[in-house]
């Protein structure tokens, strides 16, 4: 049984990456100083944190890889480790893989990003927890069964970057190991493979409702050349972000992945103010340019798709007290994003090299951003067999912004909004049928940030709702397939900062509540998954560090599918969890 304290909770070095109401007075950086040793704590060092995400359904693994281990220290700058990777031997037969990412650190470090590719394809994008004294590890496990096509592959390379600085002040060193555990699911009940529905095996929030088919054939990685990361490293809209890729003549269907994060300047894009408010306040920061982020993907120089992503926070956002030890939704596993460009089909698959661009609609430095080119082949059609296609209607996209500012001194608001639709149509005609996939998309952004008192409080609302209709007709224009995907992430966020004359310190007072919410339905079928996490909190900033605070999280997790549910309510409260109760009970409504 935990007992209340009274004293104010206190941790080691925390790490805090600023929001600040007033971003020309205070540092950008925070940390946590040694004040009481966090003795009160229920498990014994070293504390494991968490994501809260649902088990995977795998049962009994056929073989385990452990492919790496590296201790993450100067790394900065530096090439991402590597290490030799080929699939299991034959006498272990799989159709699942898992990746386990295991992490340990101790000391004093901040939160730092990270990601694993395989032969030069992401395959996760994760961040670290922020250590204490007595230490942390964390596990982060993901389903990358949709990177079966190379999984197959022998002699590639299995890549992982964590940008790390350890020095006087900053002594974490991140330990981490990969593993990769492979699983036969065929004699698991209740999967189906292969078929059309989809899989409830996909676990992460990224996965509900993405590549939902039989894994790719081929994927194309659209990333750099790794000399610095495989990721681009998007510092402005401007520029060229990409590469070229010659597909397969007999590509029936495409998917891009996107993996994204947000750093710098922009790490807080979604509570960013306008130039205008930072330079009519002779303010230093430089994270402005306002709150409109979108990503963008263009085929040969034509817009061909978008999203806003969802907001994840680091360990260190905000206030580093409300990551502990239950980190933000997507912090360890971040989401990746797909766009289907099936009715492209004709751009690409003419044997030639076609240019595709990753860009950030209003970046300032700087977005981590890379992506996979799903494809799926005609087996039917061995090439030099080709698959025709044309696309019938570009769409006309609809593209919608409104922005708008007022301020006086410090204090003032801040509003955008935006919206695009766009349907795109196109055939493709492979020995599966000559079939027309139109793919409907409409995006909703808007954000609202307030500063009151003297800019001393800032108020950020935002929301994002995107809903993509994919259908599949036949050449009798029969529906063969209609897909319905609802994403919608509102976050709410209020930081209020008063200063004290004593010791340059200012009592800072932080509120969030965000949700990831997303619906799936497939002809009767649906799938839903609402993550919701509320986090209030307090800390005593000094100059670079948090002397003392206190936090509550409160984290609800629903997920329901054709086969069952799966719910887990938790919460935190300085450090320590003190609820978790999960349940597979289907409550009335969700
Ligand atoms: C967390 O710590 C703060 C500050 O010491 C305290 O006021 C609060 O009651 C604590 N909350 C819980 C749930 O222990
Ligand atoms: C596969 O064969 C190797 C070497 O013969 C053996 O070490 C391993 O245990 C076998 N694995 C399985 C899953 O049978
Ligand atoms: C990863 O962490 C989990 C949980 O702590 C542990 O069970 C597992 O053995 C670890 N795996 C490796 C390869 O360290
Ligand atoms: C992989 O490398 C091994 C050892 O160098 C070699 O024997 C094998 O033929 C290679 N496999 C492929 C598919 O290149
Ligand atoms: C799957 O089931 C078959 C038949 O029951 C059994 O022989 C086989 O070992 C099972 N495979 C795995 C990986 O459990
Ligand atoms: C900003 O700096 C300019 C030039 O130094 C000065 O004229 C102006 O009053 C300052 N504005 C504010 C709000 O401090
Ligand atoms: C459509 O594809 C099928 C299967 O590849 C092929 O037999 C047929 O000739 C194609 N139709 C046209 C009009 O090209
Ligand atoms: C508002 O804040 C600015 C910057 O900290 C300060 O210079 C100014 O005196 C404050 N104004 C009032 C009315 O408190
Ligand atoms: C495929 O269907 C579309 C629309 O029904 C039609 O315009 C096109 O000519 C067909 N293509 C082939 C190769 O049959
Ligand atoms: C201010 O700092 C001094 C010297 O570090 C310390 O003795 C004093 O207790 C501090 N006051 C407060 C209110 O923290
Ligand atoms: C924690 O769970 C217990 C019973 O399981 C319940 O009585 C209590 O209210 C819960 N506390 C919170 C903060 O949800």
């Amino acid at each position: 049984m935990h007992t209340c304290i009274n004293t104010p909770f206190l941790l080691p070095l925390l790490f805090f990456t600023f929001i600040s109401p007033l971003s020309s007075s205070l540092p950008l950086q925070h940390h946590h100083s040694h004040f009481i040793k966090h003795t009160l704590s229920p498990t014994p060092p070293p504390h494991p944190y968490i994501e809260i995400t649902r088990p995977l359904p795998f049962t009994t693994p056929s073989c385990t890889l452990p492919l790496f281990t590296h201790n993450f220290a100067n790394t900065y700058n530096l090439p991402p480790v590597s290490v030799p990777y080929s699939p299991p031997p034959l006498n272990c037969s799989w159709t699942h893989v898992v990746l386990h990412f295991n992490a340990s650190c101790k000391g004093e470090q901040y939160d730092r990003i990270a990601a694993v590719w395989l032969d030069g394809a992401e395959i996760l994008r994760t961040s670290t927890a922020e250590p204490t004294d007595d230490g942390i590890f964390w596990t982060v496990e993901k389903d990358v069964t949709k990177y079966t096509s190379i999984l197959v592959k022998e002699n590639i390379t299995l890549s992982v970057m964590l940008e790390n600085i350890v020095n006087d002040v900053f002594t974490g060193v991140y330990h981490v190991s990969v593993t990769f555990v492979y699983y036969d699911v065929k004699n698991v009940t209740g999967i189906e493979l292969g078929s059309n529905v989809d899989n409830p095996i996909s676990m992460d929030v990224s996965e509900l409702g993405s590549l939902d088919e039989r894994p790719a054939d081929l994927i194309l990685p659209v990333s750099a050349n790794g000399d610095n990361g495989f990721w681009f490293r998007i510092k402005s809209e401007s520029g060229l972000y990409g590469q070229r890729v010659v597909i397969p003549r007999n590509a029936y269907k495409a998917v891009m992945e996107i993996y994204v994060s947000f750093h710098g300047n922009d790490e807080f894009w979604y509570s960013n103010p306008s130039d205008s408010y930072i330079e009519m306040n002779n303010l230093t920061t430089k994270r402005g340019h306002g709150a409109y982020r979108e990503v963008l993907l263009k085929i040969d120089g034509i817009l061909v798709g978008s999203f806003v992503p969802f907001p994840v926070v680091f360990t260190g956002g905000i206030n580093p007290l409300f990551w502990e030890p239950v980190v933000s939704t997507g912090a360890f596993d971040l989401p990746s994003y797909d766009i289907d460009l099936t009715p492209f089909l004709e751009v690409l698959l003419d044997d030639k090299a076609h240019f595709l661009r990753l860009g950030v609609a209003d970046s300032i430095p700087f977005w981590l951003v890379d992506g996979n080119l799903h494809l799926w082949v005609d087996d039917n059609c061995a090439l030099p067999c080709e698959v025709q296609a044309q696309v019938l209607d570009y769409g006309t996209p609809k593209f919608n912004i409104e922005q708008s500012s007022s301020f006086r001194g410090l204090d003032g608001s801040f509003e955008v909004e935006m919206k695009r639709k766009s349907e795109v149509s196109g055939w493709v005609n492979s020995t599966s049928g000559n079939l027309t996939t139109i793919v409907s998309r409409e995006v909703k952004f808007k954000n609202k940030i307030k500063f009151y008192l003297n800019g001393t409080e800032k108020r950020v609302r935002q929301n994002v709702k995107e809903e993509t209709i994919v259908s599949v007709l036949s050449d009798t224009g029969i529906t063969i397939s209609r897909t319905t995907m609802k994403k919608i992430y509102p976050l709410s966020m209020t930081t209020k900062n008063l200063p004290s004359t004593e010791n340059d310190t200012s009592l800072m007072l932080t509120d969030l509540d965000h949700e990831w919410r997303e619906k799936k339905s497939i002809g009767g079928s649906s799938i839903s998954l609402i993550i919701q996490q509320k986090c209030s909190g307090w800390m005593v900033v000094q100059d670079h560090d948090v002397l003392s605070g206190g936090a509550t999280t409160e984290q609800t997790y629903s997920y329901r599918d054709e086969v069952g549910c799966y719910s887990r309510i938790v919460s935190a409260a300085n450090g320590t969890l003190m609820n978790d109760t999960a349940s597979s009970l289907c409550a009335a409504s969700l």
